[in-house]
């Protein structure tokens, strides 16, 4: 898909399919007004039939208008013109562009960035718009033996902006969003393919194959024998039970200086949790298919950051493994002893995410980061407090968990800060060693939490729990990608790349 940024006034551009919005009350923006008067009173005779009221998110295409230099005007309601923001420009293109891929366009030209969109630039405006086209493209890499349709005619998309001030920023904008849409696109292949393909070792290989696309990114694979070595012995509790091997990858960015301390993703990459021993139960537990988005979410800001070169560099550490029953599988009451020397009393084999994430904390050190963020579909708990609508976030550093609370607000992928403290830890107590590695029913998602804390003493810390966020059940069962659209704003904002 190609991006473009102009700044013309509606009546002369020409396009496929020319998008302008309407407000409640069928009120024409400027753009829409513009096209109304160069085909001789056309939309004003459609909104005076009461054919189109300007609802949010509603939509009419028309199609050969006379006197119209596009071959389609595209009617969008924008509602209420006073509460038109960020959530609602979103939802209006989201409509329209979904209406656009269905038509034979090969090109369209937005013209709702030139609005007044509240707490948004020329920059997120036309960031955003690069979004919604390729989500709207984006299709699950699905096994069904039918042909698949057609691909879309859309082949250039453009925002209109106002002024040749903002082109600039605008085409930033779209350059950004399609580098971020291309990492989270990623995620979304690598997390909605079934377990049975993705694998500890099909996630190692697409480590590889992306630091074989990017000379700014290099892969490391360590196995099972690399991670006794290591004395992983927590990680390796939780692939014991499993007849596939585990995996550690690790991927290192270099876009910065050679010195520059780096940032640390670390990603929860089991790619298939039956629970283990305390094994689930087995309504939706297709969906534990999704217990590897964090390495998604990892990968795929790789890939984003690598299509956008950033100036930074970033190494990325993935434990993959799956959490299964077999006869060599970790028992309940079982004691390990993790990569730090701590000792954890494995009193619930379920919660696996953290026994792996715990020696890959210890690992990451090595790299003497300035940060390190996990990412992590930890806790059902994080699920019943926040839903879908935030990832958990807990920081042992204040000004860490405010930069990724501001860069989820900025990309509209949130996070809410959770706490995490000593009154979460008391509950980890052990008779029979350092610690156990589950607490009561209380706080569920901040004990895990505290868990992870006790490995990060002296780091820069931040733990994103995206149990919630990472997938959607149901009918739209599938990967939503986040938080790579997170993770990129604030990577973005670190390379000072951000207008
Ligand atoms: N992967 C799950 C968390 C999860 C559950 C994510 C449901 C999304 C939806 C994790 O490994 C897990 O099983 N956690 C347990 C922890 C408990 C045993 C302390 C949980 O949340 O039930
Ligand atoms: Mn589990
Ligand atoms: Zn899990």
């Amino acid at each position: 898909m190609e991006f473009f940024a102009v700044s013309p006034t509606a009546a002369k551009e020409r396009t496929d399919c020319a998008i302008v919005g309407i407000y409640e009350k069928a009120e024409l923006s400027a753009a829409a007004a513009e096209l109304d008067r160069q085909a001789g009173g056309h939309i004003t005779r459609v909104t005076d039939q009461g054919d189109f009221r300007g609802k949010l998110g509603d939509v009419l295409l028309l199609s050969a208008v006379k006197g119209a230099r596009s071959t389609r005007i595209l009617l969008v309601g924008l509602g209420a013109r006073g509460k038109f923001g960020r959530k609602q420009y979103r939802r209006a293109l989201t409509a329209a562009v979904g209406t656009v891929v269905k038509t034979g366009a090969k090109d369209a030209l937005s013209y709702l960035s030139q609005e007044q969109i509240a707490a948004t630039d020329a920059y997120y405006g036309a960031r955003v718009a690069a979004e919604v086209v390729q989500q709207s493209l984006y299709r699950i890499p699905d096994l069904k033996s039918a042909k698949k349709p057609p691909a879309p005619a859309l082949k250039r998309f453009g925002v209109a902006v106002n002024g040749r001030g903002e082109r600039n920023a605008a085409q930033r904008g779209l350059d950004h969003g399609a580098g971020l849409s291309a990492g989270a696109a990623l995620a979304k292949d690598l997390a909605n393919l079934p377990a049975n393909i993705c694998t500890p070792t099909y996630l190692a290989n697409a480590a590889r194959k992306l630091a074989g696309e990017y000379r700014s990114i290099r892969a490391r694979i360590l196995s099972e024998p690399d991670l006794k070595r290591l004395r992983m012995g927590s990680f390796l509790s939780v692939a014991a039970g499993s007849d596939q091997p585990a995996r550690l990858i690790v991927l290192e960015y270099r876009g910065g200086k050679s010195g520059q301390a780096p940032v640390a993703l670390v990603g929860k990459g089991v790619t298939f949790d039956t629970g283990g021993i305390s094994i689930k139960p087995s309504a939706a537990m297709d969906e534990m298919k999704f217990d590897m988005c964090g390495a998604a979410s990892v990968l795929g800001t790789f890939k984003a950051i690598a299509e956008l070169e950033l100036p930074i560099n970033v190494v990325g550490v993935v434990p993959a493994t799956e959490n299964m029953p077999n006869g060599s599988a970790t028992k309940p009451g079982d004691i390990v002893t993790s990569m730090s020397g701590q000792t954890i009393e494995v009193l619930n084999t379920d919660a696996e995410g953290r026994l792996i994430l715990c020696d890959a904390l210890t690992y990451v050190r090595r790299f003497k980061p300035e940060v390190v963020i996990d990412i992590a579909t930890l806790t059902g708990a994080c699920v019943v407090a926040l839903g879908s609508a935030y990832s958990g976030l807990f920081s042992n550093n204040d000004d860490l968990a405010a930069a990724l609370d501001a860069a989820g607000k900025r990309s509209s992928d949130g996070a809410w800060k959770m706490p995490l403290g000593e009154e979460y830890a008391e509950q980890l107590k052990s008779n029979f060693a350092d610690m156990a590695n589950i607490g009561g029913r209380e706080a569920g998602a901040s004990t895990a939490a505290a868990f992870l804390a006790k490995f990060t003493d002296g780091l820069q810390w931040a733990h994103l729990d995206i149990a919630g966020t990472a997938w959607l059940g149901g009918a739209q069962k599938g990967s939503t990608g986040r938080p790579v659209p997170l993770l990129v704003d604030y990577l973005l904002d670190r390379a000072r790349a951000l207008p």
